[in-house]
């Protein structure tokens, strides 16, 4: 296995006399999955490159040397024509690698005063930063189409669940808004964290800073960052910003899903509340009948991607003394295919609230099955026959038990029925068991009621523009 005879690394290969074990250079590599940050190495160097020059580190001609060899690098790779190199381990080796071919001995001074641990923070914070920016957007995306629908179905009604058993009447507008405020509160967490991985880790070198008179605002402002990291250590050893984006798709994946499944169960026979438009839905190979909610499905399933990308960095994460570990390395697969999965689930999810078509007469059938306003009843107990609620309940209840002996809904009990288990029940009471009239009732600020749907609807389309 050992191959002594290959020479030993050109980056850092002055101390050893021979190259890597094959299962080495396949362990300790990360090429394979960093190249991905190509453009964020590119930006950074060049960043730091324009620092060393106006600094006096570096001469302008070394430095504009620099700068136009990082292009021809960045075209190359963007063009798919960059020879990827497996003993150079990772892409900012590659890239400094191919600089040298173009440029020559100026690209051996690019890696003054800094370090691959303080570049591949910067590197990964630029990456994650991005992601971040993208989840925010398609977030917002996702609002809009759900307000959208929500502003439609205002007034539908349909049951409400607790337990998934019929609860009370709700709107379907409700339903809707009820995720709008869930992605907010996703979308901040994205917005919040992003303002928090701001900072610039470039300079913080290897983990100590350097004695060259950099000027790490300056990079730091180039990059788009608020300010540089303070402490060196803390800059090149925490990925609390990509925990933080982990955490947040997390909390944001399982919001998906929940939605994905009811999209199942509202998609199914038994329910029949909505249908998905053919451009989100399979057929089966056997069934001709089978419409399939496959893409709620399979974001139902995949957020276990993103979950398991987050315990599995928190997981690398627990124990590393300071400052950077190689375990460190192990970030990015993660980050990228929770990042990836979740950007997949937003836009599939978008895609299928805005075609949804809903069936507004079996919701509303729903909703006036399962003796669904028996809480309105016994209201009406409390408010016009002034019972304590307790015994309101109770009443109710011996009303619910007679109606389900009949096998008919509480609107369907005659008045003597009714006034045989309570004397103070009389006509009036009807118009409180119907399902519009119970929504319409719940007018408490945040209920389910129509017009508090529409005053919802009307601040989130101000807030989304
Ligand atoms: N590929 C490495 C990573 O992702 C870059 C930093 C390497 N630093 C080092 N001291 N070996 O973490």
């Amino acid at each position: 296995m050992t191959d002594d005879t290959k020479s030993s690394n050109a980056m850092w290969g002055g101390r050893f006399a021979a190259g890597p074990d094959a299962i080495m250079e396949a362990i300790n590599a990360s090429i394979s999955f960093d190249k991905r940050l190509y453009a964020q190495d590119i930006r950074g160097s060049r960043a730091h490159a324009a620092m060393l020059a106006a600094t006096g580190i570096l001469s302008n001609k070394d430095a504009e040397a620099i700068g136009e060899g990082l292009l021809t690098v960045l075209s190359e790779i963007e063009a798919g024509d960059f020879p990827f190199s497996t003993a150079l381990e990772d892409i900012h080796m590659n890239v400094e690698a191919r600089l040298k071919e173009i440029i020559g001995e100026p690209a051996g001074r690019l890696h003054t005063a800094r370090s691959r641990n303080d570049q591949v923070a910067t590197d990964f914070r630029l990456w994650v930063r991005d992601q971040a920016d993208a989840a925010i957007e398609a977030l917002t995306a996702l609002m809009k189409v759900l307000v959208a629908q929500a502003e439609k179905g205002a007034g539908w009604v349909m049951p409400g669940f607790t337990h998934l058993q019929t609860a009370q009447p709700v709107t379907f507008g409700h339903h809707m808004m009820a995720y709008v405020e869930m992605f907010a509160r996703d979308r901040s967490r994205f917005e919040d964290a992003r303002k928090r991985m701001n900072e610039c880790p470039l300079g913080a070198a290897a983990l100590a800073g350097t004695g060259f008179a950099i000027d790490r605002h300056m990079t730091a402002a180039a990059l788009g960052f608020d300010r540089p990291a303070a402490n060196s250590l803390d800059a090149v050893s925490d990925r609390d910003f990509a925990l933080e984006f982990l955490s947040a798709s997390a909390i944001c994946a399982v919001h998906l899903s929940r939605m994905a499944e009811e999209l199942v169960i509202w998609s199914s026979a038994q329910f029949r509340f909505v249908s998905m438009s053919d451009k989100w839905s399979t057929g089966s190979s056997i069934m001709p009948q089978k419409r399939n909610p496959d893409a709620a499905e399979l974001i139902r399933a995949k957020i276990g991607r993103v979950l398991g990308a987050a315990v599995a960095l928190f997981t690398v994460m627990k124990g590393l003394p300071l400052a950077y570990s190689k375990d460190m390395q192990e970030d990015k697969e993660q980050v990228f295919d929770a990042a990836d999965t979740l950007m997949l689930a937003l836009a599939a999810m978008t895609g299928m609230i805005a075609d949804l078509t809903v069936n507004t007469e079996k919701l509303e059938a729903a909703a006036a099955n399962g003796f669904s306003t028996a809480t309105d009843l016994a209201d009406w107990l409390v408010r016009e026959a002034g019972l304590p609620f307790r015994d309101a309940h109770h009443v109710t209840g011996t009303l619910v038990a007679l109606a389900e002996k009949k096998g008919c809904d509480l609107p369907d009990l005659s008045l003597a029925e009714m006034h045989e288990v309570h004397p103070a029940l009389n006509q009036s009471v009807y118009a409180v068991l119907g399902v519009h009239n119970s929504v319409a009732s719940r007018q408490s600020y945040g209920g389910t009621a129509p017009d508090q749907v529409r005053a919802q609807v009307a601040r989130w389309k101000g807030l989304l523009g």
